[in-house]
């Protein structure tokens, strides 16, 4: 017999970079790769790139930079770009740096088994096309081996929201729904092979449209496989958080009580400067229903500072709108121009005003994060449980708002439900004690 290839994926960026790597594995191991985290010891190594912010290309010229002493030492060594960057520069990853075999941007993973083949006879591999057929339904089936409790499972991809500062309508093309029916296939594969708690992918993922019902109806259909215990979804843009979705989060238990709602901005100057078609108030008039919905609902958002045009009495607005949403979680980003996107035309925040901006939101946000997470000591959450901590005989998970909580305990299993009194707080995680046999 043969050895197997070796596959090496280094994934930068967001959730569904992670969920594509994982498919792309799965489509190259049809041709005989298995997974390796050793990118000395492989045979193929993919890097599956982001696009998002700041000098991503420049890193992953870099990157591949790291890897010419790899290729001089084993001249069969294929190395291939994948993601949004693959996307956004294409041929140009190969004429900068032509120790590349194989670039793909993200709708066409389907076709790696071709391109790795191509690239094997020598040939440069190059596919970065939005092609009319869906990558998922060419892709081969998932294979049955049994996995950890947690997956994520891309439903939509692409976005027609066109924020003045977002490259993903570019990289990742229009607004793509896959039909629930195959979501629902896929989930119960999932399930089958233990998974516990899904959580639903989308660059828009609340402007679901592959259900009757939108993603609301597809939570309710995902909600009745028995085995099934915990639905996500992320990430999610404020104007489509409809009726349907705000009412699932009080109707279906299985829905978790946390939900990553961006809005960028608290400043309606810089919301309209931005393209993103809703106001603050109106932003929290939605948070308002769904917490009206489903009072105990840890909200998380984005922040950008520092957009073109962004004045002291705008930043002062985005610090009184988180004032006033308390979040639980946050992300906040110094804006970074994007060519090709519309903002990127506009004149720049000076850096260091950007800096300490950046600074005393992450300050409040910080706040808000810690005073979240101090108050669950003493309340009872249930955990979901996925692998051993680093201490022997103790147990980590994640609790219905996403908060890492670790106990002491035998006999809990990757999997497994319980209930557990939270009895302490330390800087990223809770510590508690077991409550419930199972
Ligand atoms: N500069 C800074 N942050 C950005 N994001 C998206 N594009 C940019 C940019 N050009 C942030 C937004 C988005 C998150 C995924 O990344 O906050 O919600
Ligand atoms: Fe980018 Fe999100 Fe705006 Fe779409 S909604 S353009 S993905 S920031």
């Amino acid at each position: 017999m043969s050895t197997p290839k070796k596959l090496f994926i280094k994934t930068y960026g967001c959730q569904m970079n992670v969920y594509d790597s994982e498919r792309m594995g799965e489509a190259l191991a049809g041709e005989g790769y298995v997974a390796t985290d050793r990118a000395e010891h492989a045979d193929l190594i993919l890097l599956n790139t982001c696009h998002i912010r700041e000098k991503a290309a420049e890193k992953v010229y870099s990157e591949l930079g790291r890897f010419r002493p790899l290729k001089e030492a084993n001249p069969n060594l294929k190395i291939g770009v994948a993601g949004c960057v693959a996307q956004a520069e294409g041929a140009e990853i190969i004429a900068r740096q032509p120790m590349v075999d194989l670039v793909v941007g993200p709708q066409s993973y389907h076709r790696l088994p071709e391109l790795e083949a191509k690239a094997q006879r020598g040939e440069k591999a190059l596919d970065t096309d939005f092609p009319e057929e869906d990558k998922f339904e060419h892709l081969a089936k998932r294979p049955k081996a049994g996995r950890g409790p947690t997956a994520f499972l891309t439903v939509q991809e692409g976005c027609d929201k066109f924020c003045a500062f977002c490259v993903v309508p570019y990289t990742r093309g229009a607004e793509v729904s896959r039909p629930a029916d195959r979501v629902v296939s896929e989930a119960r594969d999932l399930v089958e092979r233990g998974v516990r708690e899904i959580t639903l992918l989308g660059q828009n993922v609340n402007a679901y449209h592959g259900h009757d019902g939108g993603l609301a109806g597809l939570i309710h259909a995902l909600a009745d496989i028995d085995e099934l215990k915990r639905i996500r979804f992320t990430t999610s843009h404020p104007n489509d958080m409809d009726d349907a979705l705000i009412a699932a989060h009080g109707e279906v238990d299985k829905l978790m009580p946390y939900l990553h709602l961006p809005v960028q901005s608290g400043s309606d100057r810089i919301l309209k400067a931005m393209n993103r078609k809703h106001t603050a108030e109106e932003y929290l008039r939605v948070l308002e229903r769904i917490r009206a919905a489903r009072p105990d609902i840890l909200i998380s958002g984005d922040f950008i500072v520092g957009f073109p045009g962004e004045t002291d009495a705008d930043f002062e607005d985005t610090m009184s709108l988180v004032g006033e949403v308390g979040y639980g979680q946050a992300y906040s980003f110094k804006y970074s121009s994007r060519p090709g996107t519309p903002a990127a035309e506009r004149d720049e925040v000076a850096e260091d005003v950007k800096d300490a901006r950046l600074q005393c939101l992450q300050a409040l946000l910080g706040q808000q994060q810690r005073a979240t997470q101090d108050a669950m000591v003493g309340r009872d959450v249930r955990v979901l449980f996925e692998k051993p901590g680093r201490l022997d005989g103790q147990m980590g998970g994640k609790s219905e708002y996403l908060h890492a909580v670790h106990v002491m305990g035998e006999g809990i299993q990757p999997g497994d439900l319980r209930d557990v009194r939270i009895t302490e707080t330390s800087s990223n995680s809770l510590a508690g004690e077991l409550l419930s046999a199972g």
